[in-house]
């Protein structure tokens, strides 16, 4: 039996909100974070969350009633706030009692977070400033993540490190902060425990777990790619603001490029608005990750993937890669 101690104590507020072993939550990430995934990460004592993403209210409600199947520790639900059915997703949470809902993908919709916590669910809300995390911790959110540039998936433009810098010493004492983005060994969760998080979330670490069902070949991409792989999306015209998404680079990162000039020759010529264009965009990032997790095209689809890729070599059981970190993080906080 191994000892967390120094760990857990840094842990313990993490602990005790998400009602966990280890304060290590696995982020949502589109296709990958469904039943099996999601339940082998709360049964190996940390938190796992489904990812919703562009999920109908009846697939999720079948997939939390499978995640519950398989698991009786604490699990979450992520949903973007800018899905067009957001309350009847939120509805579906309620009705299966799910205890935490994450929100991400921009400000919760007005009400949102007060109909989340009408049925008793705690609210883990993204802030990308300082600012507007104040402001959603004042109304209603119960913890923050914070996540870096360094994150696979939908990024912002700032580090891991430089955020936890100006979040953690200002929020840390009377909010509850998980940190996210790069997170690839314990050593590095022992340092923004440190400075004050309460946990940290992972995902690029996760993916290809043994009980992840994404392709094989998805899996192998990873497993061959080295950090400097992992690059974000460029943005082509500046009318067309698209949030950058890293992922390993491939023809897919091309034709994202090309997708950017087509929907911004739609914009030109009038035949879109411009929410209507970022949608398309978005819709295109959940096929083309699609194609890249479930149908193993690793050439045209999106390998959504963190810098941390360097660090994941082969497939090992989730319970592995949690050990490994814990390990990882009590050897270093031992070593102070
Ligand atoms: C393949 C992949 C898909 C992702 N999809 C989502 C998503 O659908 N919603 C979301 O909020 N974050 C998504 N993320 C971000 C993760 O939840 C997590 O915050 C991130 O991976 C943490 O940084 P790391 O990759 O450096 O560990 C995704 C990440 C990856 C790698």
């Amino acid at each position: 039996m191994n000892s967390y101690d120094k760990t857990h104590a840094l842990m313990q507020r993490g602990r005790d909100f998400l009602g966990t072993e280890h304060a290590i939550l696995c982020g949502a990430m589109s296709w990958v974070s469904e039943r099996n995934l999601v339940s082998a990460i709360s049964n190996a004592g940390g938190f796992g969350v489904i990812a919703c993403g562009a999920m109908t209210p009846d697939l999720l409600d079948t997939e939390i009633t499978e995640t519950k199947a398989r698991t009786d520790k604490p699990f979450g639900v992520n949903l973007i706030t800018m899905h067009p059915d957001l309350n009847d997703l939120i509805a579906i949470c309620a009705k299966h009692e799910v205890t935490h809902v994450v929100l991400a993908g921009g400000i919760p919709p007005k009400g949102s977070v007060e109909a989340i916590k009408d049925f008793g669910a705690k609210v883990i809300v993204f802030a990308p400033t300082l600012a507007l995390a104040k402001k959603l911790l004042r109304s209603g959110g119960d913890a923050l993540v914070i996540e870096g540039m360094e994150a696979g998936g939908h990024i912002g433009p700032v580090s891991t490190s430089v955020l936890a810098q100006e979040f953690l010493p200002v929020l840390a004492e009377d909010h509850l902060v998980f940190v996210a983005g790069g997170i690839g060994r314990g050593e590095a969760i022992a340092g923004y425990l440190e400075m004050g998080a309460v946990g940290v979330q992972l995902g690029t670490r996760f993916a290809c777990a043994t009980e992840s069902i994404a392709h094989e070949n998805f899996k192998k991409a990873f497993f061959r790619a080295n950090a400097r792989d992992a690059v974000a999306s460029v943005q082509v015209d500046a009318r067309l603001p698209v949030i950058p998404v890293r992922a390993l680079k491939n023809n897919g990162t091309q034709e994202f490029t090309d997708k950017q000039r087509e929907i911004a020759g739609s914009l030109d010529r009038e035949e879109v608005a411009m929410a209507e264009a970022q949608l398309q965009v978005e819709h295109y990032w959940a096929g083309a990750l699609r194609r890249a997790v479930i149908d193993g095209d690793v050439e045209n689809g999106s390998l959504m993937a963190g810098q941390s890729v360097g660090m994941v070599k082969a497939e090992e059981p989730v319970a592995d890669i949690m050990a490994g970190l814990m390990g990882e993080c009590e050897a270093a906080l031992a070593r102070r």
